[in-house]
């Protein structure tokens, strides 16, 4: 399929231009038939049933887990599929052996996601949570608090790969090192990069991140990725079917082996076949092709915005590849966002599920706009032409 093909085969493209991407991304036309094509042909459960339609299930479950595998250049062993970021991360929190004086070291900028089960489950699992704070300008992690907290109690450093509400991207080389200084776990939350940039995902101990979003699948679609040496230190606690192999007399509870151990109950198997597709979507653009338009549109959007008068972009020293946060002075952001809805524009108002991040600002929120390779310049003017009339006020 070449690339104008790819482009034009998402349906909702046709009316709206999409700007949303940050929170989901369009659907393809290949990805809607994959689904459809499991729930008409096969549409049974995956690793159960002893019979031709349960063993095709399972096959293309597993097809798929090296499909994605691949993409993201790690072992297929260590490729788990889970409903969302969100569940992802539940995952590790659930399957780290905690002990008595551990911390878990995460930031402001952090999704409600990367957040909010570290601050709620601390005390239930004993560990404590210190939360580091980032630059107004350039929407990076404070690195000198980072590392004045960082020390031989930390256990884990939780942190986003690229910022939803500020788009700014994180020094994870940085973070890396200074974890293996310590000894910690670096669980990266790859929600807004993944998908949209070449990157090495090999390198962390963690890697939690959509299948919904820049990997083009459906809702309901995530991926975890442990590495294989953190595997074996790992005590599953998140177990039901499919992830355990049996319970003993004794009631002790055996897991599966990895990664099914990471699959607990029935998986969703047309999520995951759809998002394959997507996956496959991807490979034929090609990651660089994909980065090369995400930029040349954000590139466009933030500069158009940078001229227009009473436009506030957040963090304006961010390095940012997708995401543009931004204000219209006098103008309520939530008015901005129904306003563009209204002229068929797709963008999202609010905190973006990172409450921290506007707390620190002063801000209430914001509008954000982001962008995937299916969006382009017209679309990005489109866009600028209509915020400029609110800021004019017309
Ligand atoms: C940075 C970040 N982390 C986590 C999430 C949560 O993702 P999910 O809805 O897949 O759980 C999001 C969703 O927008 C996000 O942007």
């Amino acid at each position: 399929m070449g690339l104008d093909e790819i482009v034009n085969g998402f349906p909702l493209k046709e009316e709206w231009v999409y700007l949303d991407n940050a929170a989901t991304s369009l659907k393809h036309e290949r990805v809607i038939s994959a689904m459809e094509r499991v729930l008409r042909e096969f549409g049974v459960n995956v690793g159960r049933g002893a019979h031709p339609p349960g063993e095709c299930a399972t096959e293309e479950f597993e097809r798929a887990r090296d499909i994605v595998a691949s993409f993201l250049g790690v072992e297929p062993e260590c490729l788990a599929f889970t409903l969302n970021t969100t569940h992802s991360i539940h995952y590790v929190l659930a399957s780290i052996r905690w002990k008595k004086g551990d911390a878990v070291v995460t930031t402001a900028l952090e999704h409600h996601s990367n957040l909010a089960p570290w601050l709620r489950f601390s005390e239930v699992l004993g560990f404590e949570v210190e939360v580091v704070g980032f630059d107004r300008e350039t929407g990076e992690v404070d690195m000198a608090e980072l590392e004045s907290v960082v020390d031989d109690n930390t256990r884990l450093i939780a942190i986003t790969h690229e910022s939803n509400a500020l788009g700014s991207l994180q020094p994870v080389d940085e973070i890396l090192e200074l974890a293996e200084e310590v000894g910690a776990y670096v669980l990266l939350d790859a929600a807004q990069s993944l998908g949209h940039m070449d990157h090495d995902w090999s390198r962390y101990h963690f890697l939690a991140a959509p299948g919904h979003k820049g990997l083009l699948g459906p809702h309901g679609t995530g991926i975890l990725y442990v590495r294989e040496d953190v595997m074996e230190e790992l005590e599953l606690r998140l177990l039901g079917g499919g992830s355990t192999d049996y319970v003993t007399r004794d009631l002790e509870v055996v897991p599966r082996e990895p990664p099914l151990s990471f699959e607990s109950g029935t998986p969703n198997l047309p999520g995951v076949i759809g998002l394959a597709e997507g996956v496959k979507i991807l490979e034929e653009v090609g990651l660089n092709r994909v980065e090369r338009r995400i930029r040349k549109v954000t590139r466009r959007i933030l500069n158009g915005l940078e001229e227009l008068e009473g436009v506030e972009i957040l963090a304006p020293e961010a390095e940012r590849k997708t995401i543009v946060p931004f204000l219209v002075d006098g103008v309520d952001y939530a008015e901005v966002g129904k306003k563009l809805g209204e002229r068929n524009i797709c963008v999202r108002t609010g905190r973006h599920c990172a409450s921290l991040v506007f707390e620190r600002l002063g801000l209430d929120g914001c509008v954000r706009a982001s962008v995937a390779f299916y969006n382009d310049i017209e679309e990005a003017e489109r866009f600028l032409e209509v915020v400029e009339e609110i800021a004019r006020g017309s």
